[in-house]
């Protein structure tokens, strides 16, 4: 086989074969073939796509370069729970611990954060002594333990997709459903879960700005799932604005605890019950998604699934009883309000540049390596359909110095679309794909 002949053979619109996929991803892995043909290859994915076929075939081998995790030992069905990326998302922190309080067991491994968007292991590492990196047979023992382990992903997990989304990235080929879903999913399916649940978001802070590409997006992930036996459903919603109210690591911390208490605010609660009760439901506990979310609202409401946030922060060195005192969590020294400077609603706001506001004040890394502030970030007063008056506080900026932050206090009041006329705002749960 050569690498030149299924570039051709893609490049001419044939289908190539699982072997075929497996000789080039695993060529491009180990060194064999050269970054200037896989680019070749990933262009000519980008304009001829992938039949599912396919795309199962290339996601199969990207997730066998490297480690794969057995959570066989872990008994009952393993469901992990994947977001695409928005701004603002603390939903892993809150529905982990609600889906493990109904019993699903929740082995995951996740993500720090880059650019715009923030990472889960980010937001953990900012509760005081909290360690996401545990030996595998640890992790394994907790989750059986109590039933909930997050930890950071392995180095060594689907190494092939790791060298091809950086190739991808410099050479104008990410934008493409069928590299991006086989990326997305060999990593979930090399971490080892029986079954999937996506939340692809849709709008101005996600990789999909419409819902129609999100959806696009979602059957070729959930098409995966389903060729490579593992059950996967996936939820569009919306990023036209962010998620809650507060962005930055200890901020969405507290904010996951508050509705982790029941005292959340209402598109974050809605959005956990939704994706927490397909996981019941892919997970067994659940006969029906209606009766998933009843049965995690009792979770909420009897304080269990926060005893067993409390308990999965503890069994990772982490003060549990940040839960009960937030003031534990690292803070900002000063607040800094935002007026508005115009008058009406606000129509929408745009999730991707407020990310970069937070980044900028420290919350995010514009490069791998930066560091961190745990403590600063934004607090939202105003989101989509509420009335605003010129002058009144639209966010604040929780910050390490009074003044110097002028030019992000204009990015998020940019961020920010006012507009006469009371909008009609879309749903936060804009499809589901099974
Ligand atoms: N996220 C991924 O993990 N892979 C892509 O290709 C795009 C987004």
């Amino acid at each position: 086989m050569r690498a030149v002949d299924l570039i051709a053979k893609k490049r001419d619109g044939a289908e190539l074969s699982h072997d075929e996929l497996a000789f080039l991803t695993d060529g491009y892995c180990r060194g064999d073939i050269p970054d200037y043909q896989m680019s070749a290859f990933a262009m000519a994915v980008l304009f001829r796509g992938m039949t599912p076929a396919e795309t199962a075939s290339l996601t199969l081998a990207m997730a066998r370069s490297g480690d794969q995790v057995d959570l066989s030992p872990i008994p009952g069905i393993k469901v992990d729970k994947h977001s695409t990326g928005g701004v603002g998302d603390k939903t892993t922190l809150i529905v982990a611990p609600l889906v493990a309080a109904a019993g699903v067991p929740v082995a995951k491994m996740s993500g720090r954060g880059l650019g715009h968007t923030g990472g889960t292991i980010d937001k953990l590492e900012s509760i005081p002594g909290f360690r996401a990196e545990l030996q595998r047979e640890a992790f394994l023992a907790q989750v059986s333990e109590i039933g909930i382990s997050v930890i950071g992903q392995s180095g060594n997990l689907a190494p092939a997709d790791k060298k091809l989304y950086a190739l991808r990235d410099v050479t104008a080929t990410v934008e493409s459903i069928p590299l991006i879903a086989s990326s997305v999913m060999s990593k979930k399916i090399a971490a080892g879960a029986d079954a999937i649940v996506l939340d692809v978001k849709a709008g101005s802070g996600a990789f999909m700005k419409t819902a129609a590409e999100a959806e696009k997006l979602a059957q070729a992930m959930v098409r995966i799932g389903t060729e490579v036996g593992r059950q996967t459903a996936a939820i569009i919603s919306d990023m036209d604005q962010p998620l809650g109210y507060r962005i930055g690591n200890a901020l969405e911390v507290q904010e996951a605890i508050e509705t982790l208490q029941g005292i959340g605010p209402e598109d974050l609660t809605s959005l956990c019950l939704t994706l927490g009760a397909h996981m019941a439901v892919l997970g067994g506990v659940s006969a029906s998604v209606d009766e998933a979310k009843e049965f995690l609202k009792s979770k909420l409401a009897s304080g269990e699934a926060l005893e067993k946030f409390k308990a999965f922060v503890a069994a990772q060195g982490g003060d549990a009883t940040v839960a009960d005192d937030p003031t534990k969590l690292p803070q900002a020294f000063y607040e800094v309000e935002v007026a508005a400077d115009a008058q009406g609603y606000v129509a929408s706001i745009d999730a991707e540049r407020l990310g970069h506001a937070a980044m900028l004040l420290g919350a995010g890394r514009a490069a791998k390596d930066d560091a961190i502030d745990y403590g600063v970030g934004l607090t939202l007063r105003k989101k989509a359909g509420d009335p605003v008056k010129i002058g009144e506080t639209i966010a604040v900026m929780h910050v390490r110095t009074p003044s110097g932050f002028e030019d992000v206090m204009e990015k998020v009041r940019a961020s920010y679309v006012i507009q006469a006329e009371k909008p009609a705002l879309r749903p936060l749960v804009l499809s589901v794909v099974t």
